[in-house]
């Protein structure tokens, strides 16, 4: 039986496109995750959606980087683009679109987009001078500087002398205009915090910025002046717009706005908030081209309360973590445990600790013994009971239908720990409500009816979790759907076409008499590692 679903608008949301000058790295698993639970939850309301992250190649970093390597820049990239993939692959993360900046797709639509501008009358040749942070690809104002000429992010790193003829796209012109949308679109930035962070440092008077680099070949020519390099921003942004064009179809600007344009949410990290809403916006007003909806900036993750890095020693390693605990261990823990938009910290025991208890005993033991129940006492079925004639205030009941609100605004305005908590909080009362009526008993007394009324209600609220659970925990969601006698694939991304969002999200969908599947554990204890000892 196929669902149709009513029309729902298009919906695109992007990742930053990583630089690859090294391995993927925590923090954009993270955003990555992130976007593709918001992909997922969109699609399961039956809305085209179109996910897109890639890479971001050029620049002075990458080039460098492949210079140390001994390899050239393209081989560099090449070689570690594949591990971005496979990293997605492994936490269960499909794209639709992956793009690369250094495709030539993209050069066109850079190409394109540069000509607008120039057209415009927005770019200029002028001369730059400033602090370079090499590992920001950012020129950076001396007052935001540390004592000793360090970025204030990449603090072992120290930021160049830079005095060259640059070109320079007039941002100052757009002051006014960026000042109405944040007005007029108050929900273009968020969380709060960020926009009032972009909000005071627009009034503080914006600057001009260059565009292109000198004495850099690893990057796009400037069109109009192919001594010049295009700097790595400039040319990284417009990747969100090629990304959007079927790759099949030649390049064009026109085109790839067609559909999917604007964009709905650019996620990415506050680190890079100024070039996503102060910078992005004005471009694209330059351009004449409508202005994304939303622009969210997380914050920035930290391990065992120390700020990440290399030279810290500290690093953690998305593969091996989803290597060793799984791709639904990963997504829950840092979507359930850090509020999203605030800095948030990883700790192993805290993140074994949150996963047992959740998803191992709280829903998985509470699946696991009610599914035994039903197999024992109602021939592994799902009991015959009509859930219209469970009282609407059945504690069950009662928070399941309040349930989908509170979950489609969480998941709507990014808050995903709190999606996680409400519907948590079904399966907690759940497992109260087991241990006190004691379906156990009631079948023993030899109610039969009492009994399949409990475990109706409680696996029904089972289901309803797995159901909201699935754009996190798609594969738990799965095992658990598949134990209840559906066959559904909560990865097909056709899912919101397949069945209805309007029932699965409500409770009371599970039907009477489905013959259940096999009960077995959906998600195993997860044991601290062994400390390795000191010989
Ligand atoms: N290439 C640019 C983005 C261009 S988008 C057109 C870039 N790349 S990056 O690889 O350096 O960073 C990617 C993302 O990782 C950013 O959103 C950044 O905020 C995020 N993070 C880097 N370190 C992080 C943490 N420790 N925690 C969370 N996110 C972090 O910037």
């Amino acid at each position: 039986m196929t669902f149709t679903p009513v029309d729902q608008p298009p919906f695109a949301i992007t990742t930053p496109l990583y630089y690859v000058n090294g391995l993927p790295h925590i923090g954009s698993a993270y955003t990555t995750i992130a976007a593709d639970v918001v992909a997922r939850f969109y699609r399961l309301m039956g809305h085209p959606v179109l996910m897109i992250t890639g890479t971001d190649e050029h620049g002075q970093k990458i080039q460098r980087t492949a210079e140390d390597r001994g390899v050239s820049p393209q081989e560099h990239c090449d070689e570690f683009v594949a591990g971005f993939e496979r990293l997605w692959g492994l936490l269960n993360i499909d794209c639709d679109r992956f793009i690369r900046t250094t495709s030539a797709r993209h050069n066109a639509i850079v190409n394109e987009f540069f000509q607008r501008v120039w057209e415009q009358g927005d770019i200029y040749k002028g001369q730059q001078q400033g602090w370079y942070c090499v590992s920001c690809e950012e020129f950076k104002e001396e007052r935001d500087l540390l004592p000793n000429q360090h970025c204030a992010i990449h603090t072992n790193k120290p930021v160049e002398w830079r005095d060259e003829s640059n070109y320079f796209f007039k941002l100052s012109k757009y002051q006014e205009q960026l000042e109405q949308l944040y007005a007029e679109q108050p929900d273009f930035i968020q969380p709060e915090a960020r926009r009032n962070e972009v909000l005071s440092f627009v009034k503080r008077g914006l600057q001009d910025f260059s565009i292109s680099r000198v004495n850099l070949d690893w990057g796009f020519p400037v069109p109009t002046d192919p001594d010049h390099t295009l700097y790595v921003w400039f040319d990284a942004l417009l990747g969100y717009i090629t990304a959007l064009q079927d790759p099949s179809d030649p390049p064009s600007l026109e085109q790839a706005i067609a559909h999917w344009w604007p964009i709905n949410t650019h996620l990415i990290g506050k680190d890079i908030l100024r070039f996503h809403a102060v910078y992005w916006p004005a471009m694209l007003m330059s351009a004449g081209l409508p202005m994304p909806k939303r622009v969210y900036g997380h914050g920035f993750l930290t391990k065992d309360g120390q700020k990440m890095g290399k030279s810290q020693g500290n690093t953690l390693d998305p593969v091996a973590l989803v290597e060793t605990y799984g791709p639904d261990a990963v997504r829950y823990y840092f979507l359930r445990e850090i509020e999203f938009g605030k800095d948030g910290d990883f700790n192993e025991t805290r993140f074994i600790n949150v996963l047992n208890a959740d998803l191992a005993n709280d829903l998985g033991n509470l699946l696991n013994r009610t599914l035994k129940m039903a197999g024992r006492y109602c021939d592994g079925h799902v009991p015959d009971v009509d859930p219209q004639s469970i009282a609407t205030d059945h504690s069950l009941r009662a928070i399941g239908t309040a349930l989908p609100k509170t979950v489609f605004e969480a998941y709507t305005h990014l808050a995903f720990s709190q999606a996680c908590t409400a519907i948590l909080a079904l399966v907690q009362a759940s497992n109260k409500f087991l241990d006190e009526q004691a379906p156990w008993s009631l079948y023993k007394q030899g109610k039969q009816a009492e009994t399949e009324a409990v475990l109706y209600a409680v696996l029904e609220s089972v289901r309803q979790a797995a159901y909201l659970l699935s754009p996190i925990i798609p594969g738990i969601s799965n095992q658990i759907y598949a134990q209840l006698g559906f066959a559904i694939d909560f990865d097909d991304k056709a899912i919101g076409q397949q069945i209805s969002y309007a029932d699965h999200a409500a409770w009371g969908y599970l039907p009477p008499a489905q013959v259940l599947g096999e009960a077995s554990p959906v998600f195993q204890r997860l044991e601290l590692p062994e400390p390795v000892s000191s010989p």
